[in-house]
């Protein structure tokens, strides 16, 4: 396995599963991604560096450590990745974000851009791209493409799930891009579904099925 992080703690499973399950209403499966996108945040910024600041306590001045979360840029793959975004920004309010819209072509199930609108100043950023689903790869395959041209800093992807056909093809043409993922489930179905999965990510975040 190339560099893929699975993050196993036991909250991240239970709000998997709880996502997972067909039941699920709209506003649960949207909660539940948000406190998810929370929790893998604190596992995917862990070796963000630290900068030194002065500052005074209640009692004395003193040296302090802090992130400069404003090197850090967020791009969500539209539309699905918004779900993710909220629950970062919740945990990194000054972070950057950039927005790739990509729709799949249902016969190739190639990826299509549409929008595309990063932050300037790309080559001195931090860029983690999210999209709960890594399915065929192509859409994570287009997005860091694209973004690989403005020279950033560094690049991560972050889902909830994957399979190993998608992780294949993803590090087969970015194998210099660590994968952060809550779970590798079994296979893809003739349609780039994962299974077993939890279905369509967008249409079960926006209740639009
Ligand atoms: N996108 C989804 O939303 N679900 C999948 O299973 C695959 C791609």
């Amino acid at each position: 396995m190339r560099d893929v992080h699975l993050i196993d703690h036991p909250l991240v499973q239970h709000k998997l599963t709880l996502m997972r399950r067909k039941d699920a209403s709209t506003n649960s499966f949207r909660r539940l991604l948000n406190e998810l996108a929370m929790l893998m945040t604190y596992e995917v910024t862990r070796d963000m560096p630290l900068h030194e600041v002065d500052i005074e306590t209640p009692l004395e001045p003193m040296k302090a450590r802090a992130i400069d979360g404003k090197k850090l840029v967020f791009v969500s793959i539209l539309r699905a990745g918004t779900g993710i975004l909220d629950g970062m920004l919740g945990v990194v309010p000054g972070a950057r974000v950039g927005h790739i819209g990509l729709y799949r072509d249902p016969k190739t199930l190639g990826a299509v851009e549409y929008f595309f609108k990063m932050p300037h100043g790309m080559s001195e950023r931090d860029v983690i791209v999210v999209d709960p689903m890594l399915a065929t790869g192509n859409s994570a395959i287009a997005a860091v493409d694209r973004i690989k041209e403005l020279r950033p800093r560094s690049i991560k992807f972050v889902c909830q799930l994957t399979c190993p056909e998608g992780l294949r093809a993803f590090h087969d043409v970015h194998p210099d891009v660590a994968v952060f993922t809550a779970a590798i489930d079994r296979q893809l179905n003739d349609h780039g579904y994962i299974l077993p999965g939890l279905g369509d990510a967008g249409d079960r975040m926006f209740g639009t099925k």
